[in-house]
């Protein structure tokens, strides 16, 4: 296997930072990684903002969720899906655009998270750990005002960089089985007998019922998860009016 591959099967998310700086060299090769993703129309429906403010960054670790190892992180990027930029470019130009719709808003997610992404993978190469934060699309009105966001622009990441703990050990969560991921030409809607086999090993000592139940009541059924739901159509709202 080669080191990229490597990389890409060991990498776990890093949640306990070191004290270490990151070199600015570093940061801006993150950064360039970043704007060299993939881009739909090559338009860059992105726009990142680099959280370099402590007060900012300590209320980010209380918006998204409670969780203070942000406020510890040496890098806070939030990656905004940005149709603003291109509608503004639009009118700027007097090509009176029509308003962004719900295709044009996931083609900026999309953007978004592939440079996310590239950013993630830049920072492994350069010894870096990282964590994504989900919760940036909680609270919607809070993050819109506190940093500034325009009617079409959403957060769709937030990632959190550092050097890892001096002495922590980190063991990469299972995945699931390939062979339920992957489905050959059209969508294969697995039964109930799938899904167990998926989830056995996930599942284990549990059993089925148990684990899916108490993973269903932390996740899908807790207050954050519906919060994130609320908010993303608080945004959707404005977004369509
Ligand atoms: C979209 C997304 C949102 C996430 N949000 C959070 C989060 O808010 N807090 C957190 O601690 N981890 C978060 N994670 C990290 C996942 O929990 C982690 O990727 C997953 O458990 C698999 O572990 P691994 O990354 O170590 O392989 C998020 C990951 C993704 C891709």
């Amino acid at each position: 296997m080669n080191e990229v591959i490597c990389q890409l099967y060991d990498r776990t998310s890093l949640r306990a930072f070191s004290r270490r700086e990151i070199p600015p060299e570093d940061k801006n090769t993150i950064l360039e990684a970043a704007c060299m993703a993939p881009t739909a129309g090559n338009q860059q429906l992105y726009t990142i903002l680099d959280i370099t403010d402590p007060t900012l960054k300590d209320r980010l670790s209380e918006t998204c969720d409670h969780q203070p190892f942000i406020a510890q992180a040496k890098l806070v990027l939030i990656f905004l899906a940005d149709f603003q930029k291109w509608y503004d470019i639009f009118t700027e130009a007097g090509c009176r655009p029509r308003k962004p719709g719900y295709g044009d808003f996931l083609l900026a997610v999309d953007d978004a998270l592939i440079a996310a992404q590239n950013a993630v993978t830049a920072a492994e190469s350069l010894g870096l750990g990282s964590c994504y934060i989900g919760d940036v699309m909680e609270n919607y009105e809070v993050h819109r005002d506190m940093l500034h966001l325009p009617q079409y622009v959403f957060p769709a990441a937030m990632v959190v960089f550092g050097y890892p703990k001096e002495g922590l050990t980190r063991k990469k969560p299972a995945r699931v089985a390939q062979k339920h991921i992957v489905h050959e030409n059209t969508y294969r809607r697995m039964d109930g007998a799938e899904l167990r086999e998926m989830m056995a090993r996930r599942s284990e000592p549990k059993g089925f019922e148990g684990w899916v139940e108490a993973f269903y009541n932390r996740k899908y059924n807790s207050d954050f998860s519906r919060e994130m739901s609320r908010s993303a159509a608080a945004f959707l709202e404005q977004y369509a009016k």
